[in-house]
């Protein structure tokens, strides 16, 4: 059987896409992106998820009273899709424990660099390769890891590290950091964990 996987968004979906790309090229083998749920009603990364005949959801913060009550919605699409491995793929958000204490070990992000440098609150997106090049590091590069209730606080899995050149700018770093690094790293760990939990017959 083969392991449920949703991957939550936010934006482009560029790692989405490599999840996909991996599916089709038998790299990501003993798990299946049943879902993919947006936090932002217009996200590219969600044409991404329909051009492949994925199912997608758009769940909005706004539209929900609470923290609470939006994790629920979440969970209940969870139950609903009997998803076993959750990827944050570039999702903007942060969940807290009510939410990440139902998926543990089950649960991944991508984070656009090395941590436990350039990371936690604040740092998303192009925010962290502007900060690393502000700090003047030589060397940054993506981590994959479990998603607790700390923000990009969850064991490590999977890191690689990437090169920064004298006149990189942020949005060319970002670029480096995803083509050497994340598209690379994210369906490696997909694979990992799915073939994991299929094999220990940990399905949900
Ligand atoms: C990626 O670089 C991802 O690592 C980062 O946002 C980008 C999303 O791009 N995620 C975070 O910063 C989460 N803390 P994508 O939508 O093209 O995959």
């Amino acid at each position: 059987m083969l392991t449920r996987i949703a991957v939550f968004v936010s934006g482009g979906g560029t790692n989405l896409q490599a999840l996909i790309d991996a599916q089709k090229n038998g790299i990501l083998k003993s798990g299946r992106i049943e879902l993919v749920i947006s936090d932002v009603a217009d996200a590219y990364a969600l044409q991404r998820a329909r051009n492949n005949g994925i199912s997608t959801a758009i769940v909005l913060r706004k539209k929900f009273s609470g923290q609470v009550a939006y994790e629920d919605e979440l969970l209940r699409l969870m139950d609903i899709y009997q998803i076993d491995l959750i990827i944050l793929a570039g999702f903007m958000r942060i969940l807290t424990a009510h939410f990440t204490e139902k998926y543990p070990k089950r649960m991944i992000n991508v984070h656009p660099a090395l941590i436990p440098s350039f990371c936690g609150k604040g740092y998303y997106g192009l925010k962290v390769h502007e900060a690393a090049l502000a700090y003047g590091v030589k060397v940054t590069g993506a981590t994959v890891h479990f998603v607790n209730e700390v923000p990009d606080g969850g064991k490590i899995l999977l890191q690689k590290a990437v090169e920064v050149l004298d006149d990189d700018t942020p949005e060319r770093l970002q670029k480096r950091v995803m083509e050497q690094a994340e598209w690379i790293l994210l369906p490696q760990a997909a694979e990992m964990l799915s073939a994991e939990l299929a094999k220990r017959g940990e399905k949900k």
